[in-house]
């Protein structure tokens, strides 16, 4: 019933994902990379009626883009999907599962925690205009204590921040931060690998001060470099700037895996 996606699936998935949400569904735009990345997996009754991707990393397995064709719901096949890919990540010796539910979104918080996920974080996603804007003092390199900070966001995956990841992020100039006046603030800055021209920031918010000197570098950059899109993840609530649209609340939901 469970099994491994196949190129030709992708008619019949996308038609029933394609009005998932009020604005439509996003499955379209990252299947063909889903395929590829491995753990697309299908439930199926004569014909595919529900997916879910797993992505593994080195300590976490993160669930994404789960979706029940609407006249298969409430049968128990979303439980199922996600307690196959808990047992591949059990044999691998992973700890942790995750993943992100919009807070409004009170089927999947429901579905969630009867699966025993608790409320590990909850995460503001906000959307920045580009601008140029040469008014900032920020810094580059590597203040974040790895420890105290879990994830990063990649690609809408929250990814461990380990020293190595890190390491790499600061290389490539990746992790810029402002301690002019007060707590300081830091974002990492990442490329989307499904968005053109998407850059993706998360943002570990200090004084006002502080994050506004981020933002001002932030929206410089995305006009310098022609950025369509750049989208901010923080736990924060921030400011009201023009700039700046607050879109949704995430829930970041954790299961220990015995
Ligand atoms: C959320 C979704 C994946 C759930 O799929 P499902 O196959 O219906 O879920 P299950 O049958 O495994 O539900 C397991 C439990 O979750 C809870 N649950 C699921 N849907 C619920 C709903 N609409 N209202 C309240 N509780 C719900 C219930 O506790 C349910 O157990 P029960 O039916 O015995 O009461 C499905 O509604 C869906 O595809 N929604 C649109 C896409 C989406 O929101 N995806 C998640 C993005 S993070």
């Amino acid at each position: 019933m469970i099994r491994d996606a196949i190129n030709s699936d992708k008619f019949s998935v996308l038609n029933f994902c394609k009005d998932t949400f009020s604005w439509g569904d996003y499955i379209q735009d990252v299947w063909d990379y889903w395929l590829s990345e491995g753990n697309l997996l299908l439930v199926e009754k004569q014909y595919p009626v529900g997916m879910c991707h797993a992505f593994f990393s080195k300590n976490q397995i993160w669930i994404e883009g789960i979706r029940i064709k609407s006249n298969f719901r409430r049968q128990g096949l979303a439980s199922e999907l996600i307690k196959h890919v808990e047992s591949l990540a059990k044999e691998k010796q992973i700890l942790f599962s995750f993943m992100l539910v919009d807070t409004k979104n009170s089927s999947s918080i429901s579905m969630a925690k009867s699966l025993n996920y608790h409320i590990f974080q909850t995460w503001n996603f906000y959307s920045l205009f580009s601008q140029i804007n040469n008014n900032h003092k920020i810094q580059f390199g590597t203040v974040l204590n790895y420890t105290q900070i879990p994830h990063y966001v990649k690609s809408w995956r929250w990814l461990a921040l380990d020293e190595e990841t890190l390491l790499s992020l600061y290389k490539q100039n990746k992790i810029i931060f402002s301690d002019n006046s007060g707590d300081i603030s830091t974002a990492i800055l990442t490329d989307s690998e499904h968005f053109d021209k998407t850059l993706i920031v998360t943002l570990f918010s200090g004084s006002q001060d502080n994050t506004l000197d981020i933002i001002s570098y932030i929206q410089n950059y995305g006009a310098e470099k022609n950025y369509q899109k750049i989208q901010i993840l923080t736990k924060e609530k921030l400011f009201f700037l023009n700039t700046l649209e607050h879109k949704t609340t995430f829930n970041l939901m954790q299961k220990f895996l015995h």
